[in-house]
């Protein structure tokens, strides 16, 4: 009989979800007796009737690692715990199907499954693990808010298209003696925008951990614009406010995670309103940063997060997600990895250089 592993990519694609998914079927391969299964977006292959599974082999995977998105589809809209059914009046309600996901798994035979995900995947994993189901997770999200890892694999991809955003900016803005404003993505974390800040040269980086003062930015833009540098770049992260104020979105419900938008829109309203007479510019770069092939670094952080992911189901060490620490791969229980989000400390060395290379956060 052959052990079965079910295999899930959950929540927002990401740069590197391929390359995850070879290693983990290369070194799976290399024990005939084990299986790998895929469960199509997420647990909803599994859910569904019928149902969409698919045999991964090393055929399948040949080759995948250098393709965006994740050959095996992915969700964010639903699971387990939040399963959407449709009332007559059109609305959707969620229902708890948990208990009959881990009863499919215990009759399908699956001995390990593997959850590939960000901080909603991994609290999803753990509240399943807490139900019985040998579970284990792999950090995913070009957020890089997930805490006990170093790295998730998917930022430094994100982080490149971010950087090359800024510097074809500040081309144009200097062209132009303009502003010109990015927005970026990162949830309620500000590392794309901090990264592609330092790596592309941007004047301005605003981000949620740092509420900015736009009084404070006003007069180094003065300052600047007096120095006759008569433009600026702003990498502004998605989830950035301004002192005493909130981020712009939408709040959606507990099944969903919130929508941002419109940091970079209020951002240039507030410029004008203070009277900063350059032209501006805004700029969206949304989904291009989740898009497309992933980095070296990416490839090569998710071929290792693939092998230990196997070794652990090997090693029974269920209810925990591999991390990445100090350049080894190691394990930390679900409970450790969903503790709180890992944010950008304002006091941290990084930020110290950001601002020793005069970059203003307006704080
Ligand atoms: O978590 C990844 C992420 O890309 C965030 O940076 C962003 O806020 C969100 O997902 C966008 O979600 P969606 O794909 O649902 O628009």
């Amino acid at each position: 009989m052959p052990k079965k592993i079910l295999i899930a990519t959950s929540g927002g694609d990401c740069p590197g979800l391929n390359a995850v998914l070879r290693s983990f079927v290369k070194r799976a391969s290399l024990e005939p007796e084990w299986e790998v299964w895929a469960s199509l977006q997420s647990f909803n292959g599994l859910l569904s009737i019928p149902q969409r599974l698919i045999r991964l082999d090393k055929k399948v995977v040949s080759g995948i690692h250098v393709k965006g998105g994740t050959i095996i589809g992915t969700t964010k809209e639903s699971g387990p715990f939040n399963w959407p059914v449709k009332q007559a009046d059109g609305t959707l309600t969620y229902v708890d199907r948990s208990d009959e996901m881990i009863k499919i798994c215990r009759y399908a035979d699956f001995a390990a499954v593997v959850n590939i995900g960000g901080d909603g995947s991994q609290k999803m994993s753990q509240r399943l693990f807490e139900k019985g189901l040998p579970i284990i997770g792999i950090p995913k999200t070009i957020d890089n808010d997930l805490c006990a890892t170093d790295l998730t694999f998917g930022f430094q991809s994100a982080v490149d298209v971010a950087t090359e955003a800024v510097d074809r900016l500040v081309s144009t803005a200097e062209s132009h003696n303009r502003i010109q404003i990015l927005e970026l993505m990162g949830k309620h974390s500000g590392w794309i925008a901090l990264h592609a800040a330092i790596a592309g040269g941007a004047e301005i980086c605003l981000i949620p951990e740092i509420p900015y003062d736009i009084a404070k930015i006003k007069r180094f833009l003065l300052e600047r614009f007096a120095g006759e540098k008569p433009f600026a770049v702003v990498a502004i992260a998605e989830g950035a406010m301004p002192r005493g104020g909130k981020a712009m979105g939408t709040k959606m419900h507990a099944n969903i995670s919130d929508k941002l938008a419109g940091a970079a829109e209020r951002f240039a309203s507030e410029l004008k309103e203070a009277g900063i007479e350059s032209s501006i510019r805004c700029t969206i770069l949304g989904h291009v940063q989740r898009g497309g092939i992933p980095v070296a670094f990416d490839r090569v952080l998710g071929a290792q997060y693939g092998v230990k992911a196997f070794e652990m189901i090997k090693e029974g060490r269920f209810g925990h997600m591999v991390s990445y620490q100090n350049s080894e791969m190691t394990a930390v229980p679900f409970t450790e990895a969903i503790r709180q989000l890992k944010t950008v400390e304002p006091d941290s060395y990084l930020v110290h250089a950001a601002k020793s290379i005069n970059i203003c956060f307006g704080d």
